[in-house]
């Protein structure tokens, strides 16, 4: 039987850069993957193929909607789908190859299969041939991922009722569709299909979008897409859904109760949120158990059973990639024996939709609830000489910083570039910086990141170009 130091179940940014860290350490490891290509999630139906739809579709409306006229560049565009989905898949084989390669640098073996625990130290792969291998492992990394959570009534047959992944390799825009749910997943990909030409509305359980999000920042978001032409169905539940061959009969309610009204789609876009996926994973064989949200729990990475690690989504957390990749890197430095640890207080988000949003820290509504007193600082794109010139002026920076030691606590950015931005306040962050020593380092000038710095004077009152 083979053994390694490590065997890690699952090829995504969790696994995949566990295992890549693992080589680095000189660890014998082993991934084990069942996807015909390695990445995950990430990289072949998540991150990577959302962004190559959401960056063709921002350029195509740029054209369509005038925008580029505005600039003095006349063109008229015509959508070739098949030509931005092929664009998308050869992108997304690239960086799947990249992990390949990534895996021979660094001598890690890729398994290829289902990997399942066969107690303690033991893991057996299945072959899409049929044939079963066992392998010995000292350490075991449970880094399996998730899978889109599904709605009763609902039911997804990626024809009509598409999941993410459905939504991402459509075969035609639709002309009316729905998407169930107001968060990252549906304004992103919402976003995709009305640039490139769709009615798209989105029904939201809750009373706003993005829960979790600060409150003043999602709703700028929401404002700016409404704006674009998306509609938005607040505090409201889908109860049923009928497929027929060219479209889906929705039934939906106020979801504090009351009179049903139905809809008509022609596609509908579950996007709920994700759950955990375990699936025969033979947690039994080594007595673990999930909670029952579907989750694994850890304690610094580890499982209640010795020897066994989880990481990603398929533990607690956000279902992030980036913090997947913090704690496989953390998880293999344990097993290294050398002290690591993540900073949950300081994973940052984006939701890539025009204007983006990015967020880090702490949001008003915890600090709130918290009790703990703050300042707010605010500088909004529109004094932003840079953001002016390029006509990109929705949305605003706003820094949140301890009234007491005016050490930042939150920052919540809406609008052009702010995913490229949010990772300064993170490295400020990481250092306790305070709101003063921001607005005391020079920035580059004309730059939208010389917004941030007067959000940052702002906590005082002193923003100078407002
Ligand atoms: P995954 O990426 O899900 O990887 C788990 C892997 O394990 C899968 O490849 C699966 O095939 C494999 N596996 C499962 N069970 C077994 C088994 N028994 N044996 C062998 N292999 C197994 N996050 C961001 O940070 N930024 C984004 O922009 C972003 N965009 C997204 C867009 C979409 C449409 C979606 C759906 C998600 C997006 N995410 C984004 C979330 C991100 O994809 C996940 O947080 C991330 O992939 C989690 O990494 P992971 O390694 O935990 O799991
Ligand atoms: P989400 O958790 O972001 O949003 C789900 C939304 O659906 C919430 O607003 C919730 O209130 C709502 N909802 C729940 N049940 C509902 C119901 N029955 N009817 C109507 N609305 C309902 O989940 P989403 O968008 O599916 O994304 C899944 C995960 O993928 C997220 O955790 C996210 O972190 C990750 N992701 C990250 C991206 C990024 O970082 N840019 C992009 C896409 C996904």
């Amino acid at each position: 039987m083979k053994s390694y130091d490590v065997i890690i179940i699952g090829g995504g940014p969790g696994g995949y850069n566990a295992a890549i860290r693992a080589g680095q350490l000189g660890l014998s490891v082993a991934c084990v993957e069942g996807r015909a290509t390695l990445g995950g999630t990430c990289l072949n139906v998540g991150c990577m193929p959302s962004k190559a739809l959401l960056h063709a579709s921002e350029l195509y409306e740029a054209a369509a909607s005038g925008e580029l006229g505005h600039l003095g560049i006349e063109v008229k565009p015509s959508l070739n789908l098949a030509q931005m989905m092929k664009q998308k898949d050869e992108s997304v084989t690239g960086l799947t190859k990249g992990i390949e390669f990534l895996f021979r640098k660094n001598k890690v073996d890729w398994i290829k299969g289902w990997g399942k625990l066969d107690g303690v130290g033991k893991v057996k792969v299945s072959d899409d041939q049929g044939n079963v291998t066992e392998y010995q492992a000292k350490d075991i990394v449970i880094a399996t991922g998730s899978e889109p959570t599904p709605l009763p009534g609902v039911t997804i047959d990626n024809q009509r009722i598409i999941d993410s992944t459905g939504a991402l390799a459509l075969p035609q825009v639709p002309k009316h569709l729905v998407v169930i749910g107001a968060g990252v997943i549906g304004l992103e990909l919402g976003s995709v299909w009305r640039r490139l030409g769709a009615e798209v509305t989105v029904i939201e359980y809750l009373d706003r979008i993005c829960p979790g999000i600060d409150e003043e920042t999602a709703k700028t978001l929401q404002r700016s897409l409404a704006k674009q032409g998306m509609t938005f169905k607040l505090g409201s539940k889908v109860t049923q859904a009928t497929p027929s061959a060219d479209g889906v009969s929705l039934t939906l309610e106020p979801a504090a109760g009351g009179e049903a009204q139905t809809l008509q789609a022609d596609y509908v876009l579950v996007a709920i949120g994700r759950r955990p996926y375990t699936q025969g994973l033979g947690l039994e064989s080594v007595g673990l158990q999930t909670d029952k949200r579907g989750m694994l729990e850890n304690q610094g990475h580890r499982t209640s059973v010795p020897g066994i690690w989880v990481i990603g989504d398929v533990t607690s957390g956000p279902m992030l990639a980036h913090k997947a990749e913090d704690e496989g890197i953390a998880c293999i430095e344990l097993i290294h024996g050398k002290p690591h640890e993540v900073n949950y207080g300081l994973i940052p988000g984006v939701i890539y939709t025009k204007p983006e949003l990015a967020t880090v820290g702490k949001t008003e509504e915890q600090l709130k609830a918290e009790g703990r007193a703050y300042k707010v600082g605010k500088f909004p794109f529109l004094a932003n000489s840079r953001a002016k010139i390029n006509h990109e002026t929705e949305g605003f920076a706003k820094v949140i910083a301890d009234a007491n030691t005016d050490e930042v606590l939150g920052v919540h950015l809406v609008g052009p570039s702010v995913s490229e931005m949010i990772g300064e306040y993170c490295v400020a962050m990481e250092f306790s910086a305070s709101a003063e020593d921001i607005a005391l380092i020079c920035h580059p000038h004309p730059t939208r990141s010389e917004a941030l710095r007067q959000a940052a004077m702002n906590v005082d009152g002193k923003a100078m170009q407002i």
